[in-house]
């Protein structure tokens, strides 16, 4: 899977691309992800990407050309074309395992006050991680980018996934972990985790989930 990211803070993907299991998958050419700067395709002479909006108000606005230009020379027949916004439909789990079925994505970070609104026209969806409003698409790119390719087979002990938390076939939270010591400060790890029985182990650890949901989201037992 190849991920285009469109943004004028190129920087900020440094620490990103180069942690952990992101810079494994990456080594291990289990995802391909590109940082693109679309300053580089302004047509401005002074390198601009934002101007003042029409109609007047507060705030710069990123321009149409420079990002219309970037995403035309990367988009392929395959390529689905993702905008950030707070205006965008909400990110989830699920969102998550449907972008991971895409061969390319191009992901554009927004910035300023907004973005000239004609960007829609050359995009397949609006995304938004949630009812909160950030400087920039930047983190948000981040966040989706990390939770496809923690999805990607190779990427992380597939184990993992059967009990990550909104897993697709259960949607419930997952369930309490604990490592050494045994007892820390007057508490303790329940007993079940310790006798080596792994149906009542699964039992309990599926108990664990249900009641979780039930008490934090009931919203996803429905
Ligand atoms: N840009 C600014 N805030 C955002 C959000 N909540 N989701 C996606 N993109 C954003």
């Amino acid at each position: 899977m190849k991920i285009d990211i469109l943004t004028i803070f190129p920087e900020m993907f440094d620490g990103f691309l180069n942690t952990s299991i992101i810079k494994r998958a990456i080594e291990k050419k289990l995802v391909e992800i590109n940082i693109v700067n679309f300053r580089d395709f302004t047509l401005d002479p002074h390198g601009k990407v934002d101007d003042t909006p029409y109609g007047g108000g507060r705030g710069m606005v990123l321009m149409v050309q420079p990002i219309y230009d970037a995403v035309m020379s990367l988009k392929k027949d395959n390529t689905k074309v993702i905008l950030l916004t707070p205006d965008g439909e909400p990110y989830n789990q699920k969102k998550a395992y449907e972008l991971k079925k895409y061969e390319h994505l191009i992901i554009i970070c927004g910035h300023y006050e907004g973005f000239d609104d004609r960007i829609r026209s050359i995009t397949d969806m609006e995304i938004s991680i949630g009812d909160y409003v950030l400087t920039g698409g930047e983190i948000p790119a981040m966040a989706i980018t990390d939770s496809i390719t923690r999805l990607i087979p190779g990427v992380i002990m597939e184990e993992s996934h059967i009990n990550d938390s909104f897993n697709i076939e259960t949607n419930l939270l997952d369930y309490p972990t604990y490592t050494k010591p045994r007892e820390f400060k007057g508490m303790t790890v329940p007993d079940v985790l310790l006798n080596g029985n792994h149906k009542e182990i699964d039992e309990y650890r599926r108990n664990m989930q249900i009641e979780k949901t039930k008490e934090r989201r009931p919203d996803l037992l429905s």
